[in-house]
């Protein structure tokens, strides 16, 4: 028997290498090489894949053209009324474009799909829904369960791509959703479905058909246990718009987050809660992240993060013990590990509190992760109130960036963050000096009080008199 000749391809960043090594050569990281089937390149006029593209040439391929003369169906969205999705995709969805939804798997991907499918169909626009993991009763009995127009969907059972492509051609649907790009598969190329030349090739021709067509189409990716999209990191440049669907365990609620959109911003989140007719929209996050808020109890702090433009209110919430043996543990959820033991080390240093006999705990309330210095202040709040086993005041929230001297750094967006607060009851902001705005007396304006806070030490001294 022929020996299948093989190449090996990095599942980080998707470069092929002859040889296996330990480490990729190109992006350095290590363990990610695997072995594929050396894919054969085809002439072009051969296969049919060439022929489609050919005759798309032959029926009219665009010629260059001035930007300005271009006609602007790229301003136009179609917006499905799921607000939350909406809003991530940067106002609606751009015909043409090409979505990658990663997740883990149980999350909601399969049902956030329908349910935008359903709500285009009720618009009007077209839509072909292909599965290759689930059979057509399946999908049957989540529309039942979601109800609104969900049964309207149109469902395609397959996972040969140019059967897929030629399904599209027949209905021409003005949205394509692929579930999943792991199981869809091109029979000329060698190699199963969903390793790297396969994922990347179905992906990369599924990005023609949408600019060909002016099909928005919808992938959705499995991600690994390491967060990433299954399959090589290319597979994020060949889209368009890369959103992550996340959740945390046992929570109800679910983020959508854009980590890659070329056409709005990054970063942006939208909030669902997962219910038995399906996902909702939450139209506001704060009081989802407040809700559970243990008022009274001591080691718990509120800041105002900004997420993409909106800003958030989170709680966050410390433990410090006495360490039962070894070395005192760090533990963090939601918040940077090393940010955590330079804030112990400023605390130490420039307050004077002592961690290093207590084991510290850290968790940011509701999943949410905390990237923005301005959390500092409410982490080191927290800490401070768990040592000291006093609660910080239910009605303030805390908002700053720590340096290393203990001094309190201004941070952006201020305004933004105050006029949160304020909607959601909060009175008081502890804040850096420089952010309580000049001539700003404590205390004078209307609406929430701005306290402001030169360090570390002087908040503590403010608020655990
Ligand atoms: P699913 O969309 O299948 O996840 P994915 O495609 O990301 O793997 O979601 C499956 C989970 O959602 C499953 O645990 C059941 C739950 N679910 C609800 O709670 N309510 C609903 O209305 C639906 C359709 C699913
Ligand atoms: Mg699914």
């Amino acid at each position: 028997m022929a020996k299948v000749k093989t190449t090996f391809f990095c599942t980080e960043c998707g470069n092929e290498t002859p040889r296996w090594a330990g480490r990729c050569p190109a992006c350095r990281a290590w363990n990610t090489l695997v072995e594929e089937p050396v894919v054969k390149r085809r002439r072009a006029g051969a296969g049919p894949a060439a022929a489609r593209a050919a005759s798309h040439r032959a029926t009219g391929g665009a010629p260059p053209a001035r930007l300005s003369e271009v006609a602007g169906a790229e301003t136009m969205r179609w917006r499905t009324g799921l607000d939350e999705f909406d809003f991530v995709l940067g106002g609606g969805i751009v015909p043409g474009s090409l979505v990658l939804i990663g997740g883990e798997p149980g999350i909601g991907k399969s049902t956030l799909l329908l349910q935008v499918a359903a709500r285009l169909e009720a618009a009007g626009h077209g839509t072909l829904y292909v599965s290759g993991e689930e059979s057509a009763a399946q999908v049957r009995l989540r529309a039942d369960r979601l109800g609104g127009g969900a049964g309207d969907v149109v469902f395609l059972g397959e996972t040969e791509l140019d059967r897929v492509l030629a399904a599209a051609d027949e209905r021409s649907p003005a949205a394509l959703i692929v579930d999943s790009i792991q199981t869809v598969y091109a029979p000329e190329l060698e190699g199963a479905p969903g390793n790297v030349s396969q994922v990347r090739e179905c992906a990369a021709r599924l990005q023609r058909y949408a600019k060909d067509s002016g099909a928005a189409v919808f992938l959705v990716g499995h991600v690994t246990k390491g967060g990433a999209v299954a399959g090589p990191k290319t597979l994020e440049h060949i889209v368009d718009t890369v959103l992550y669907f996340e959740g945390s365990g046992t929570l109800d609620h679910r983020v959508l987050r854009a980590t890659k959109n070329r056409f709005g911003g990054v970063d942006e989140i939208g909030v669902f809660r997962m219910t038995a007719e399906g996902l909702a929209p939450v139209a506001n996050p704060s009081a989802l992240f407040l809700r559970e808020r243990t008022v009274g109890v001591s080691g718990a702090a509120v800041t105002a993060t900004i997420e993409g433009t909106r800003p958030l209110l989170v709680e966050v919430q410390a433990l410090s013990a006495r360490a039962s043996y070894g070395a005192p543990q760090r533990v963090s959820t939601g918040f940077d590990r090393q940010r955590l033991a330079l804030l112990l080390a400023v605390l130490e240093k420039r307050a004077g509190i002592a961690f290093g006999q207590l084991d510290v705990f850290l968790n940011v309330v509701g999943g949410v992760r905390l990237a923005e210095p301005a959390a500092d202040l409410a982490v080191a709040a927290a800490l401070a109130s768990s040592v000291f086993d006093r609660e910080v005041p239910g009605d303030a929230i805390f908002i700053g960036e720590v340096g290393l001297g203990g001094e309190l750094r201004a941070v952006g967006q201020v305004e933004r963050r105050l006029a949160e607060a304020t909607r959601m009851g909060f009175a008081r902001a502890y804040l850096p000096r420089r952010a309580v705005g000049a001539g700003a007396a404590r205390g004078g304006g209307p609406g929430i009080e701005r306290v402001p806070v030169d360090t570390v030490a002087d908040l503590f001294r403010e608020v655990f008199p």
